[in-house]
């Protein structure tokens, strides 16, 4: 009996040794001490063993138990450790490796220019609004002073929806009109208008059918030119440099009187003459004027008591001067690549 249980023991702790992986542990397991392993067996001996060897033949049946369970724990233990070790080497994390770039977006450039205006105005108190972009001939033309068979009407080469009422804006002076007809001809307004606006152009590099402009709008009791001279050349140093120099040439706008087109001094080549200017030194960036006294009677406001200014800018050639870009359709092409190189720009 006693050299069965010696043998067990022996055998057992060979086949110990030998153990690689979790199955060939789980397998021993059920050799051993599964209800019909080897210890179990030795176990049901028992009846077999006389009286009074039984206590000794119990003891050592409890010592090959022991040893069983116990060296398969410790096979165990080892054989986990063994594998939380391997796997820490595989996942080991090079944190000298670069880090993987998040793509970030960028505002696009047109949209850019229209907040950095609308917070230049709004810092002078202006109201920022918006107005509809089918408009009827009355606002868009009529109460401007443009009234049917007008010649200047012809400039604006519009596109007519519906007969000859509903159109889309050629230009965002209708909001202007719309402005004064709600301020009912009794209090100031200030206010400037960024939109979408429409004519009927071949699109190219620098004509499109769809445009934007910024409108502004100011009326009050005594305002003159010269206010509106001093605020163009607000906006002129705010958007180009504060070396910028502004003037006013005589114009023609049914709707301003007098009317002007508003230069800037050329900041490419500072005024000497270039391709950019033209060899003139100075680049024109919007009409302005003072409104037309017929405009304010039409819209409610009383010539004798209320003046006005107004002024139209074109905002992708705003744009387009500022970033430097040759071409309109560039605004609307969505290329993000484009946006980023301007962010990266603006932040230099
Ligand atoms: N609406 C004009 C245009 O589209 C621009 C303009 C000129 C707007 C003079 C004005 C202004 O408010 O006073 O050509």
């Amino acid at each position: 009996m006693i050299e069965k249980i010696n043998a067990i023991k022996e055998t057992f702790e060979k086949e110990v040794s030998q153990i690689t992986d979790m199955k060939i542990l789980n397998d021993i397991r059920v050799e051993y001490l599964g209800k019909q392993g080897k210890v179990t067996e030795l176990s049901k001996l028992m009846k077999e063993v006389p009286n009074d060897k039984k206590k000794e033949f119990g003891i050592l049946v409890n010592e090959v138990r022991m040893l069983v369970t116990n060296s398969l724990d410790e096979k165990k233990k080892e054989l986990e450790e063994k594998d939380l070790n391997k796997r820490l080497a595989n996942e080991k994390i090079d944190i000298t490796l670069p880090a993987t770039t998040l793509s970030n977006g960028a505002p696009n450039i047109l949209e850019k220019t229209i907040e950095d205006m609308e917070n230049l105005f709004m810092s002078m108190g202006y109201d920022v609004i918006e107005g509809p972009e089918i408009e009827q001939d009355l606002y868009n033309f009529e109460l401007l002073n443009l009234p049917k068979g007008h010649p200047a009407r012809d400039s604006q080469d519009t596109f007519y929806l519906e007969g000859d009422k509903i159109l889309l804006r050629s230009h965002t002076s209708p909001v202007q009109a719309r402005t004064m007809l709600e301020g009912k001809g009794e209090k100031p307004i200030r206010m400037v208008c960024p939109g979408k606006t429409y004519r009927r152009d071949d699109d190219d590099a620098t004509h499109s059918h769809q445009f934007m402009q910024i409108e502004g709008l100011l009326i009050d009791e005594k305002v003159t030119l010269s206010d509106l001279k001093g605020t163009f050349d607000v906006a002129a140093k705010h958007l180009f440099g504060e070396d910028c120099v502004t003037r006013f040439r005589p114009s023609y706008y049914p709707f301003t009187e007098p009317s002007v087109e508003t230069d800037i001094s050329c900041f490419s080549c500072k005024g000497k003459g270039c391709a950019l200017c033209k060899n003139t030194g100075w680049i024109t960036i919007s009409g302005a004027g003072v409104v037309n006294p017929k405009v304010l009677e039409m819209c409610g406001y009383d010539p004798k008591k209320w003046h006005g200014f107004a002024f139209g800018f074109g905002l992708e050639r705003v744009a387009m001067l500022k970033y430097g870009i040759n071409d309109i359709r560039t605004f609307y092409q969505t290329d993000l690549r484009q946006n980023k190189v301007f962010d990266r720009k603006e932040d230099n």
